[in-house]
């Protein structure tokens, strides 16, 4: 019997979702089908209801109802792990029994990404640019594994201190933008204690309107490692700065995009499909640089 999964969400249109666990299932030769459903906010609890009657068993959940996701595993008492407790935000949803096993893969995926380009967290300055749903979803991960140093600056404060409040082991430092902007240049960087940075991720959604994160230059130059979570088929306004500030390298959200669905097929199927040959493909297909 097909296996039946969907990516809900809204908007939707564009998702890659299909065409990426199509290429995995066929990895291993296994029939499935993939939709992608436009869900509303506020209405995910009767979708789910109705697509688990139609035999769905797998779901992933993107904007703008990951933190909905939440709320509503913790009402339901559903299983959660506790990276996806941490984050507050769920993308994998996978029906076992007659209950769902919530998960948030977006952390692993963009970790698995940035090992395949020589990153490694181990005491590791990180800059981290944002304070939204995508930050909750990744922080977690860079908990567990040692850096020395994760800065987060945000543009405004909000969202900033919130994650504050759950992020605060003592290797954590968060800044407005503009403090941060500041700061850099009241003091020589060194000293003001932003050095070398081994990596740097632009987390914020001003890509997706191609605006540019104002920061200091000097940040990019020699840095090993800019990411920036958005992807488009042209490099975005960030990472154009990046390289032309002297980022060693540059690259954008799509190794993370396929390696969170890596995870969530996985956790569906108990099997872990290659993720380089799709990547490929979805450049290809949409005339990615
Ligand atoms: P996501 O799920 O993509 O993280 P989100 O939760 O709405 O979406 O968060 C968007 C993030 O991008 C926030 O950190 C937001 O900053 P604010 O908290 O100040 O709103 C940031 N952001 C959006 N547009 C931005 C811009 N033009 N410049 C800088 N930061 C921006």
């Amino acid at each position: 019997m097909k296996k039946k999964f969907a990516v809900l969400g809204d908007p939707i249109e564009h998702s890659w979702s299909p065409l990426i666990h199509n290429s995995f299932a066929k990895q291993f030769n296994i029939s499935i089908e993939y939709e992608k459903i436009k869900v509303a906010s506020k209405s995910l609890d009767n979708v789910l209801n109705d697509l688990i009657t139609k035999d769905y068993t797998g779901f992933n959940i993107t904007v703008p109802l990951k933190q909905e996701a939440f709320q509503l595993s913790i009402e339901k008492k559903w299983d959660i792990t506790p990276r996806a407790l941490k984050a507050r935000a769920i993308n994998t949803l996978f029906l076992r029994e007659k209950s769902f096993f919530a998960d948030n893969t977006d952390g692993i995926g963009l970790l698995r990404d940035l090992h395949q380009h020589g990153f490694s967290e181990k005491n590791a300055h990180i800059l981290i640019i944002g304070a939204g749903g995508a930050v909750r979803g990744i922080l977690p991960l860079f908990l567990k594994n040692n850096p020395k140093k994760v800065v987060v600056i945000n543009r405004t404060e909000n969202n900033l201190q919130a994650l504050s409040k759950t992020f605060d082991e003592e290797f954590f430092e968060y800044f407005t933008l503009n403090d941060f902007n500041k700061k850099f240049k009241e003091y020589d960087h060194v000293k003001a204690g932003f050095t070398n940075f081994d990596l740097i991720i632009n987390a914020t959604s001003a890509s997706i309107s191609n605006h540019g994160v104002v920061i200091p230059k000097k940040l990019f130059f020699k840095c090993p490692l800019v990411v920036d979570l958005f992807y488009s088929s042209d490099p975005t306004a960030f990472l154009n700065l990046a390289a032309s500030s002297g980022a060693k390298k540059t690259i954008d959200g799509l190794g993370m995009l396929v390696e969170q669905a890596a995870e969530s097929f996985y956790i569906w199927t108990n099997k872990r499909p290659k993720t380089k040959e799709v990547m490929k493909q979805i450049r290809n297909d949409a005339g990615y640089q």
